[in-house]
């Protein structure tokens, strides 16, 4: 099930600022050598993400799942002067196209690839995050989601990704573990009371999160 109507999607393409000049060789780049090419973010929640990010202006960014470095590059576009970006991938490969690509952005100094697991890696990242994109392995969001959120700013920002995993989680059941784990995570953010939350129905679905203020 396409959770969004295609002509829906390419109106609001149409009516989004255009990808520079290097996220728009990124995703031809990807789209032309990578198998899995639709993982990457796209144009209209890649300028979303960018949007989202100046609106917080974020000293320290976390992202779960760099790919070929597409949503780090809209995400590093909030950065300032002292930001930084933190991003982790798992397969070597793709982290390598996303270095490459980094390299070449205006904020490529900031920005930092850590290539393992990141069950692991989360853990030996001693910062305090303003803003988390959870984009990785579908079955360890709620994984992810208890291990940023301590560390997350009182105040801070969660965004997670594929919340509709392509409309199955309005199957009734839930059918595939990927679907029903993403089932269970948008329940289990829905019945936490340290946060507040919103489902965006933008492409496959946003799960955008604030830590309150009260919660340490
Ligand atoms: C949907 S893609 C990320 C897309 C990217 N954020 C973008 O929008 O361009 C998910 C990525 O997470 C990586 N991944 C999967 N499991 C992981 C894990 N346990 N640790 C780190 N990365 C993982 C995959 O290799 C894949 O590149």
């Amino acid at each position: 099930m396409q959770p969004v109507p295609d002509i829906v999607t390419a109106y609001a393409d149409r009516h989004t600022t255009p990808d520079d000049a290097l996220l728009s060789e990124l995703a031809q780049h990807t789209a032309s050598t990578h198998p899995h090419a639709h993982m990457l973010s796209g144009h209209v929640q890649g300028q979303l993400l960018s949007q989202m990010s100046r609106m917080v202006s974020p000293l320290r960014i976390l992202e779960i799942g760099t790919f070929t470095g597409y949503s780090a590059l809209c995400l590093a576009k909030g950065l300032g002067a002292e930001g930084q970006l933190h991003t982790i991938e798992i397969r070597e490969e793709d982290a390598a196209t996303a270095r490459k690509f980094f390299d070449r952005s205006e904020q490529g100094n900031r920005m930092y690839v850590h290539i393992g697991d990141a069950c692991h890696v989360i853990e030996a990242l001693k910062e305090t995050w303003d803003l988390v994109f959870i984009d990785a392995d579908k079955v360890n969001y709620t994984r992810y989601y208890e291990m940023v959120l301590p560390r997350t700013r009182p105040g801070g920002w969660i965004i997670a990704d594929n919340v509709l995993f392509h409309g199955q989680v309005l199957q009734d059941p839930v059918k595939g573990r990927h679907a029903i784990a993403i089932d269970a995570f948008n329940r289990y953010v829905r019945l936490d009371p340290r946060v507040e939350h919103v489902m965006l129905t933008v492409r496959d679905g946003l799960m955008l999160i604030r830590k309150k203020n009260e919660i340490a």
